[in-house]
This record gives C-alpha cells, structure tokens and sequence, in this order.
C-alpha cells in the first residue's frame, strides 16, 4: 500500500502509466493513437513527453484507484476524480489526449486533457492542488533545463504542444506557461535558468498583447527578451508542420526582434510610409515607444535608427523625443 503522504504523487504517476499504455497498446486508445500521428507526433515523441489517453468511461480510473485502495476524498482533492452533486464519484479526465505535467524533478503533478471530440473546452487541466501550483510551474522544464543552460536560451510557448512541435524541431529548450499570463513566480525560474529569453506565442492579437506582457515582466526580472512573431494566426506547430523544422528555426526563432524593433514593425505594417502625415504619425508613435525604454543607449540605438531611415537630424528627432517624455510623466 502506497505511503499515505505520497498518495497524491503515488496515484499521479501511476495514472501516467495507465494512460500511456491505454494510448499506445489498446483499442479503446486507437482514436486517440491515430490522431496524433495524423497531427505528426512520432511513437518516440509519444514516449518522451509520456503522452497517454484518458478512456471515456466516467468510472475507469475510479475504479483503477479504488482497486489499488486510494483514497477517494483525497483521488478528489488531487483533481484526478470528481464528485457529483448527488454524491457519486466520477473521472474527471474522460475521452481525452493526456499530457503530465511535470515538476522540477520529474514528478508528474497535473494533468493536462486535450479533448478529441468536439467538447466545447478544449484543454481540461488539473484544478490547483497539494501538489500543483499552476503559477509556479513551466511545462517541460526538466526536459528543456539541461538544453535552456547549454544554449543559455529559453523559448517560451503557450502551448503544450508547441513545445513538443519545437522539440521535435531541434529546439530543445522549449517550455509553455500553463494557459495564464506569465507569473512573476515563472519569471524568477526563467531568470535563474537564462539570460536570453525568445517568446514565441500563436500569431494572433491574443499572443501578440500576451507577448508584451510577459516582455515586461520579463525584462523587470533581468532577462533580455525577443519576440519571435508567427505569421497571421498560425501558432508555432501549425507553422512547423505547414514550412518544416529548418523555416521554423531560420525564419522565426532566428528572426527574434527586440520588443522595440517588433513594435516598430507592428506600426509600420498599419501605415503607408509613402503618405507625408502617416509617416509622421509612426515616427511620433515610434518616439513615444522610445520615450519608455529604460536605458539611454537603447533611445540612443533607436534614435539614430530613425534618423538615418527618414534622414531625419538626430537633434530634432532628440528634442522631440524629450517633449514626448516630458508628456508622459
Ligand atoms: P491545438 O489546438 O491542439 O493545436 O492546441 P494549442 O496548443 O494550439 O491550443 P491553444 O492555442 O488554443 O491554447 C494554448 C494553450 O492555452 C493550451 O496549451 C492550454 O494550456 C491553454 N488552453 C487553451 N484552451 C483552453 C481551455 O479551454 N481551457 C484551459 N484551461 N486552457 C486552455
Ligand atoms: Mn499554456
Ligand atoms: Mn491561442
Ligand atoms: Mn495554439
Ligand atoms: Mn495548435
């Protein structure tokens, strides 16, 4: 019988198993199987990152801990089964491609369930429990640790399985917050583990805010951040499986701008440049988003960038600069 203070770690790693082997050597796991190779995952990236199916039964796994004499409150407490409103315990996870999610050792500590039919929640994760702290974790960090230090690079993705996609790339240090903006808790991890930071979040407005977002909390934590931005509403393994592992790596994570030189471009992509007044209007924008960047040498870099493209004099461009500084506090 399982030590009663492990019992929630004990089941957790347990039910990784389970799932994995439902996934790959049963029939009940076939749809699930034969889905994920459709979407390109290979039987070793299946292994590596423990990826199983949670059968759609609503008792399978209560009856599975319940063999094993877990207890039920507890199976409950850690997410991994529900209790009805009339009192009866069900399987929280049902029907669903499952990913562990790990702690910093190994230890899977949640789950996260991607549905295979046309469930209107598409991820169903484990709830915050004993074990899981949802804003202290990253997903895949022990897997991308020992590749985050030896490139000195971390790639941050929003989802689990853009990690998966970037690995099987060739880009190994790869981790996703769990579905919520980044915490200040995952940007200390981040930090202690790397100085450069890549983001590389789904193309679409949502990423491009979140992108920021995490930008700054990043940056306030002393990391030097880029921003590698996917085209149009494709995410990063819509990406790689549409242009291929070598385009992912030249064109996109190679291509990481600044955040500055990624918002520059931002607003020259909405204006026409040819056009006097809206040229004006982007280098007005461009010196107000030159006027919040912490550190001299950045304005400077920025400012003379400006200057010679519209052959502009660095001093207009720098009194300028300062009027919109002075507006802003
Ligand atoms: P695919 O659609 O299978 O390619 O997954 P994806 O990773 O592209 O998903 P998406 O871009 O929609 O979401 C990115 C991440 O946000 C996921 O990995 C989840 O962590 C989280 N997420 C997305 N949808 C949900 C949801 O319905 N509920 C919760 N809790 N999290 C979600
Ligand atoms: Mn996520
Ligand atoms: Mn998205
Ligand atoms: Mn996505
Ligand atoms: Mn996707």
């Amino acid at each position: 019988k399982p030590k009663k203070q492990n019992n929630m770690m004990v089941a957790h790693d347990m039910l990784t198993k389970l799932y994995h082997h439902l996934l790959i050597n049963t029939e009940q796991g076939k749809e699930a199987y034969d889905y994920l190779i459709e979407r390109g995952f290979s039987d070793d990236i299946i292994k590596n990152f423990q990826i199983g199916f949670a059968p759609n039964s609503w008792d399978f796994v209560s009856n599975f801990l319940q063999r094993r004499e877990f207890n039920l409150d507890e199976m409950i407490d850690a997410g991994l089964l529900s209790r009805s409103e009339e009192g009866k315990v069900f399987d929280r996870f049902r029907n669903r491609i499952m990913f562990p999610i790990w702690d910093r050792q190994g230890n899977t500590i949640a789950f996260g369930g991607r549905t295979i039919s046309d469930d209107k929640v598409k991820y169903l994760n484990s709830p915050e429990t004993k074990l899981f702290h949802k804003g202290n974790n990253l997903y895949a960090f022990h897997l991308a640790r020992p590749h985050i230090r030896k490139k000195e690079q971390l790639l941050l993705f929003e989802g689990y399985i853009d990690v998966i996609a970037a690995t099987k790339a060739g880009c190994e240090n790869a981790v996703a917050t769990l579905g919520t903006a980044i915490t200040p808790e995952q940007a200390t991890l981040i930090r202690r583990n790397a100085d450069n930071v890549i983001i590389c979040y789904d193309g679409d407005n949502a990423g491009v805010n979140a992108a920021f977002k995490a930008t700054q909390m990043l940056e306030e934590n002393g990391c030097y951040v880029k921003i590698a931005l996917l085209p149009d509403n494709l995410d990063p393994d819509d990406f790689i499986r549409k242009y291929g592992a070598e385009k992912f790596k030249s064109e996109i994570i190679n291509a990481a701008r600044t955040v500055m030189a990624f918002k520059m471009e931002y607003f020259r992509r909405r204006k026409n440049l040819q056009d006097e007044g809206e040229r004006m209007r982007y280098i007005e924008e461009v010196l107000k988003e030159i006027s919040k960047l912490p550190k001299a040498i950045e304005r400077d870099h920025y400012l003379r960038q400006i200057a010679s493209e519209f052959s502009l004099s660095l001093d207009a461009l720098k009194s300028q600069q300062f009027q919109i500084f002075k507006q802003m506090r």
